[in-house]
């Protein structure tokens, strides 16, 4: 990855109709449950991200037959056991690579060392060596950070596990991890985080168990279990829409549908949350697909905002951790809301891609917003108007596209540093956004 400076110059409002590149969280899963399975799996609209081509790169060093066609992914998967792969496995950026891999190399008989680029390699692990060794592998790590080199043990025992933290990911390492280990593997969550591993591998032939009292959820699945190979049509990334619904929001006279977007409702805080700041969202033409929502998102353009619920301006508690990857677009939103817009518990953004609360202050305070930085969120007032600046993405994709999305609406052209790394979860980023854009 480059520093690529990169221009953004405002636009008027955004216009017309798009689809979205699949879901980079259901690609990964889909594409390491193909890759274990027995037989040949189709991924039709699989994500673009360089993250998933990370997850694609490891699946097949490690002897899935993996081909890309136009926009999908045929894997033949490996039957249950993978080969020893003859070099490091790379997850680059990627953070869902390298701790669902973990969970599914746990229970293969050798030995594989996982590396990430210098952002990952300060991402936290131990919250995944905890529960794989518990469950009897070992992994070696530099203080819980990467390099982590997994060494199998088949099969595994069977935990039942709560995360110390609400993580997908987390749940997902230990959950794949119990398709190797004999008996019944469980994570139980009491702050709901998305679930596209339970209904994958159940669309991949697998009874999981999903249950609630209330306050806890539980996962369970039986193990040593074996997937049959499944095609899979992956919805568009939410996470993705977002930067087109906070803009489009953001720019009056706009009018934009996205079809096809997936609308588990594990990731759709972000509408509940925008409509409730007084964005005008609506969706059309719902089904599901593959076991998850689908539908298409019609946004039209409001520019300042007015909540419609007077606790809108407040996003904390679970709802933080449903919307943790859309918390830097909101924060730009929460700049045009009146009243502007407050985040806590959302301590788990500075171990992201970067210090997503860091980076996020210091990228508002440039364009003229008052933020104030807590440890564990910020408080952003609003409405005030943002102004043209130097920008700086820190490497981080989310960071890049929301500051894509302030710099529209701004006064005049700001410059983003580091605009490339767009490419982490949606190379066609700023293509679409110039397709959909009607100039000042
Ligand atoms: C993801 C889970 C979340 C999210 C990440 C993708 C996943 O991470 O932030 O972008 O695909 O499971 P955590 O599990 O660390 O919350």
């Amino acid at each position: 990855m480059n520093d690529a400076t990169m221009t953004l110059v405002p636009t008027k409002r955004l216009r017309g109709r798009t689809r979205l590149p699949g879901d980079k969280s259901i690609s990964h899963r889909a594409a390491m449950l193909a890759a274990l399975a027995r037989g040949r799996s189709t991924l039709t609209n699989f994500s673009t991200s360089a993250d998933c081509a990370s997850t694609l790169a490891c699946l097949r060093a490690l002897g899935a037959k993996v081909e890309r066609e136009a926009d999908s992914v045929v894997i033949e998967g490996v039957g249950g056991r993978f080969l020893p792969a003859t070099a490091p496995l790379d997850c680059g950026n990627s953070g869902t690579t390298m701790r669902l891999l973990a969970g599914m190399l746990a229970g293969q008989p050798f030995s594989a060392t996982l590396v990430g680029d210098a952002s990952l390699s300060r991402r936290p692990m131990q919250r995944i060596i905890e529960p794989l060794e518990q469950m009897g592998a070992s992994v070696a790590s530099t203080q819980g950070h990467a390099p982590l080199t997994i060494t199998g043990r088949s099969p595994l025992r069977p935990i039942a596990y709560q995360p110390p933290v609400p993580s997908a990911q987390v749940k997902s390492c230990v959950l794949l991890a119990g398709l190797q280990a004999e008996g019944r593997t469980c994570v139980r969550e009491t702050v709901r985080t998305r679930d596209h591993t339970e209904r994958l591998l159940r669309w991949f032939g697998l009874d999981v168990e999903q249950e609630t009292d209330g306050v806890t959820r539980t996962a369970s699945i039986t193990g040593p279990a074996l997937l049959s190979a499944r095609d899979v049509v992956i919805p568009g990334d939410i996470s993705s829409a977002t930067f087109f619904l906070v803009a489009a929001t953001l720019l009056a006279g706009s009018d934009l549908l996205i079809e096809a977007v997936g609308l588990n409702p594990t990731r759709t805080a972000v509408i509940r949350v925008l409509r409730s700041l007084g964005a005008e969202i609506s969706i059309e033409n719902a089904r599901v697909e593959c076991n998850e929502e689908v539908g298409d998102v019609r946004v039209c353009g409001v520019g300042r905002l007015s909540p419609r619920e007077p606790q809108a301006n407040l996003i904390c508690g679970a709802l933080t951790a449903e919307l943790i990857d859309e918390l830097p677009a909101l924060a730009v939103l929460g700049t045009q809301v009146e009243g502007g817009l407050e985040i806590r518990d959302a301590a788990e953004l500075r171990v992201k891609e970067s210090d997503r609360i860091r980076a996020t202050v210091d990228n508002l305070r440039a364009m003229g917003a008052e933020v104030e930085e807590r440890e564990d969120g910020l408080r952003v007032a609003g409405p005030v108007e943002l102004h043209a600046a130097q920008l700086d993405a820190r490497g981080d994709h989310r960071i890049a596209m929301a500051f894509a999305v302030a710099a529209l609406t701004a006064n005049a052209p700001s410059e983003l540093r580091g605009a490339d790394a767009v490419a982490i979860s949606f190379p066609e980023f700023f293509d679409l956004l110039a397709a959909l854009s009607q100039e000042r």
